[in-house]
């Protein structure tokens, strides 16, 4: 059993990935509903929460169905971090999670995210007062480095530990990759290797088999995957990966009217979340990948991607059940 504080998971749990504009309280429950074990929010800035943004405060709204759930932070600056380390822990979520991993310029710029890990001292003082400043275990995120030639993630993951973290998410490229390249699983095993170390280690980057999750089990010796892109229009995904795990077999995909169900209800729930003009175009995003690999989709896709109004979509989507009823996907 993997623990993060007191929070109890499974063997290997999966996490989905916090995701900007992705993991919101409609998809985190769909993860949810299909094996997620713990979810997180997407990142919510700290100086927003602490000017009561609307946009900001909206992100830390939960639905109890999703739990565990993390919320995740970011900011540079100490007061600020902590003024919303006390706004988030009045949403009641189960894990605080700080984000020193994002990579764009205009959050790294400010010190925040990524480009916290050229000042390893000042992640640490943030953390340990994050920590020291509430009863909510605190998880971080983070990348192997800021470039190739500053990889101290041992040494840094040691460091959050004894101020007081309950989980490190490791995403296996440096702030200079951005995307690119392959995430390396490497250094994130030297950190579950190191004797010191007791908290849980999750691995990040390029999860997007089962046999990919497997290996980050079985050859690298990590305690979980965190999972991003791969169930992005996919929250199958994680049911998919325990199958694999139990059975060493692949579960077969979901049917058509499984998919337009999801899609459905996705769309639904946005639209009920964040009313009909945003939840609209928010989801959309999720559809490529709820309907890929179907021959001769793209105009049905386009609808739904370029209508405004939900009948529209709703529409669409029964269009689909009857053009592709027992569609065999290959
Ligand atoms: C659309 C998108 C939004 C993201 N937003 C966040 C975020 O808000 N916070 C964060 O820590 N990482 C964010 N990430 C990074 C992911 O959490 C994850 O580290 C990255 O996608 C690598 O994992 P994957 O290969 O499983 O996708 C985002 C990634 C994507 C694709």
């Amino acid at each position: 059993m993997v623990k993060i504080a007191d929070i109890e998971l499974p063997d290997f749990p999966l996490l989905l990935a916090p995701m900007e504009d992705v993991s919101d309280p409609p998809f985190r429950a769909l993860c949810k509903e299909n094996g997620a074990d713990v979810v997180y929010t997407e990142f919510i800035s700290s100086e927003g929460l602490i000017r009561d943004a609307a946009k900001s405060t909206m992100k830390l709204d939960i639905y109890e169905k999703e739990r565990p759930v993390g919320i995740q932070i970011f900011g540079a600056n100490l007061d600020s971090m902590l003024e919303a380390t006390e706004i988030v822990e009045k949403s009641n979520p189960d894990i605080i999670d700080i984000n020193f991993g994002c990579p764009v310029k205009k959050v790294v710029s400010k010190g925040a995210g990524a480009g916290i890990l050229k000042d390893i001292c000042l992640m640490e003082k943030l953390t340990g007062e994050i920590v020291k400043r509430t009863k909510l275990p605190v998880t971080v995120k983070t990348r192997l480095g800021w470039d190739h030639d500053s990889i101290k993630i041992v040494e840094v993951a040691e460091r959050l530990q004894d101020v007081g973290i309950k989980a490190i998410s490791i995403h296996g490229r440096t702030r200079a990759q951005m995307y690119k390249g392959h995430a390396d699983w490497k250094p994130i095993a030297a950190v579950k290797n190191n004797p010191r170390m007791h908290i849980p280690v999750f691995g990040n980057g390029d999860v997007n088999t089962p046999e990919k999750a497997m290996e980050m089990r079985d050859s690298y010796g990590l305690d979980g995957a965190m999972i991003g892109r791969a169930c992005i229009g996919y929250p199958w995904f994680f049911n998919e990966v325990k199958h694999f795990f139990e059975t060493g077999e692949h579960l077969p995909g979901p049917t058509i009217e499984e998919r337009v169900e999801v899609a459905r209800r996705h769309l639904e729930m946005s639209i009920a979340w964040k009313g009909e003009k945003l939840g609209v175009f928010e989801t959309r995003r999720h559809y490529t990948n709820y309907f890929k690999g179907i021959r001769d989709f793209k105009p049905y896709r386009m609808k739904m991607v370029t209508s405004d109004h939900s009948v529209d979509v709703f529409a669409a989507f029964d269009e689909v059940l009857e053009k592709f009823a027992g569609y065999e996907f290959v």
